[in-house]
């Protein structure tokens, strides 16, 4: 189906900015957001914008994806190059899967951020990953070429959960994965949960909650599952093979996270996350709602 253009004026195809918004770049902070839009597979509930190598059309491969964000950031690098010099606090190299990227492609678009711009000397570096796209080695080298943080989609410990999700791993993989990014020597790592998938019951998520509380994950974004228009799981549920998620139950386990996790030692920072230290809060989900400036790729 064909992307339809946001309402507004389109971008120009230099990619110029208006000298108001160049003036000011970075004043409040300068993050980065890489996307990388492939999946090994698509989890039914997920309407992002991801693809699969059996739905990826012609004009862009995997292999050829890091010099496409390459000649992408050299255009930005002309569009702010009248502006202020800044340096990058935060990049977040999101998906997709990022992680089905070779950690050498990985480790290129970092270093071209930094030969760009210059990376802070304090900054957070973060990659999604999938569980079962990491190894101890994979991590190891990640780790080594600059990323700081690494955030792991876990979902549920429940194996009938996860079923229902069509997620690909098994309930044990993100905590060992998680494990694994501590040793690798990630100063932070966090676990995504779902709450209030269909047949999810209130003991489902709090094991979830345990499992990631002993994990030694420093941070958590818990989200309640939302019903995307398009996905296999709304289409299931419009022909009544699943019911819908309830609101009050949902708010039980929005209850239920904060209580575990702040008994854990958590604090709520934000709708959905929840960290251990104010150290291990994202800093490139907190630059977004203090209306700081960045640039996606
Ligand atoms: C890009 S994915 C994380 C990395 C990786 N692709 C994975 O799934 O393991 C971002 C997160 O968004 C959340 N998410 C995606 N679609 C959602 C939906 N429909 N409802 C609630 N959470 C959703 C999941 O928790 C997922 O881990
Ligand atoms: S939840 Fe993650 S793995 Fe699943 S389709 Fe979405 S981006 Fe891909």
């Amino acid at each position: 189906m064909p992307g339809v253009l946001p309402d507004g004026e389109p971008v120009p195809a230099d990619g110029s900015l208006p000298a108001t918004a160049t003036r000011e770049v970075g004043a409040r902070g300068f993050g980065v957001y890489v996307h990388v839009p492939f999946c090994a597979s698509r989890c039914g509930y997920c309407d992002f914008n991801t693809y699969t190598a059996a739905e990826l059309g012609g004009g862009v491969t995997r292999e050829g994806y890091a010099d496409t964000v390459l000649a992408e950031l050299r255009l930005a690098a002309r569009v702010l190059g009248d502006g202020p010099p800044r340096r990058v606090d935060t990049v977040f190299v999101g998906g997709g899967t990022p992680t089905l990227l070779p950690a050498d492609d990985l480790a290129r678009i970092l270093d071209a951020v930094d030969r760009t711009w210059g990376l802070a000397a304090d900054a957070e570096v973060t990659t999604e990953a999938n569980p079962e796209s990491v190894t101890p080695e994979s991590l190891k080298a990640l780790r080594a070429v600059g990323y700081t943080r690494i955030s792991l989609g876990m979902q549920s410990a429940s194996p009938g959960v996860l079923a229902i999700l069509d997620r690909r791993h098994s309930a044990g993989r993100a905590t060992a994965a998680a494990a694994e990014a501590r040793e690798a020597g990630f100063d932070h790592v966090n676990l995504d949960l779902i709450y209030g998938t269909p047949g999810e019951r209130a003991e489902d998520f709090a094991r979830s909650l345990d499992e990631v509380i002993a994990a030694g994950a420093d941070h958590v974004s818990a989200y309640a599952l939302i019903v995307e228009d398009g996905t296999r799981l709304a289409a299931r549920m419009r022909r009544g093979e699943l019911p819908y998620p309830d609101d009050d139950v949902a708010a039980d386990r929005y209850l239920a996270a904060e209580e575990a996790l702040g008994a854990a030692g958590f604090s709520w920072y934000e709708v959905s996350n929840w960290a251990r230290t104010p150290a291990a809060r994202c800093r490139h989900n907190l630059l977004y709602w203090a209306g700081g400036d960045w640039w996606g790729l």
